[in-house]
């Protein structure tokens, strides 16, 4: 379908993605493999972009940096809630099967421009959760305190005054899927004459 034209068969399966699509809080210790991440980072890149900056990085983590940013974020937990809290956190964080951080570029003199290029990759995350999704495939986006620490940005050998965070991506195959409401549309819409 090269001009957006009607299909319903697209526009159906795309409404179930749309619908069904869950954070995952929980996955199974299988990591999907690493072609379909790919190729769902280079989906990511058609979303919509104002000025056509391309601002969004991809940054997959290898088992090092995973296990550095599990360390960091339990010491960040443990200064904040105790031991027994940072050690929690560091089981459950051992458990995630894949992670990806996603940064945004840094426009500090132009700050209409910086919110397009955030925007921008919002987009992109949900460009590639939807990918994921349809092919069963589950992600959580996160933006705990973590992903702004400079440590973190260390890892990412990403430097903070040119990137930001947009999210750190758990991505794997759901061991479970929440439920999830939301409001009816006639809450949400005002038609104005
Ligand atoms: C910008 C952003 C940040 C988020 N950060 C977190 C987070 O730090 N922890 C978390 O559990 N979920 C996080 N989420 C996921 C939301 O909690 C989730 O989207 C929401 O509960 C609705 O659930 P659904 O995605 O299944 O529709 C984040 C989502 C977005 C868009």
């Amino acid at each position: 379908m090269s001009s957006g034209g009607d299909n319903k068969a697209t526009a159906q399966i795309i409404e179930e993605v749309i619908r069904d699509r869950r954070t995952i809080h929980n996955f199974t210790t299988e990591t999907p493999p690493f072609e379909q991440i790919e190729k769902a980072i280079e989906l990511a890149s058609w979303a919509p972009n104002h000025r056509h900056t391309e601002p969004w990085r991809f940054h997959h983590l290898g088992p090092e940096t995973i296990s550095a940013v599990v360390d960091l974020n339990s010491r960040l937990v443990t200064e904040k809630k105790g031991a027994s809290a940072g050690s929690a956190k560091r089981e459950r964080w051992s458990t995630i099967p894949g992670w990806l951080a996603v940064t945004s570029a840094l426009s500090r003199n132009n700050a209409e421009l910086q919110k397009e290029d955030y925007a921008a990759c919002c987009c992109a995350i949900q460009n590639l959760s939807l990918y994921l999704w349809s092919v069963g495939v589950g992600v959580k986006w996160t933006t705990g305190a973590v992903t702004r620490h400079l440590d973190f940005y260390r890892l990412l050998n990403v430097d903070p005054a040119v990137r930001q965070t947009v999210g750190l991506l758990w991505y794997g195959y759901a061991a479970n899927v929440a439920q999830q409401k939301r409001q009816p549309v006639g809450e949400i819409l005002t038609r104005l004459p």
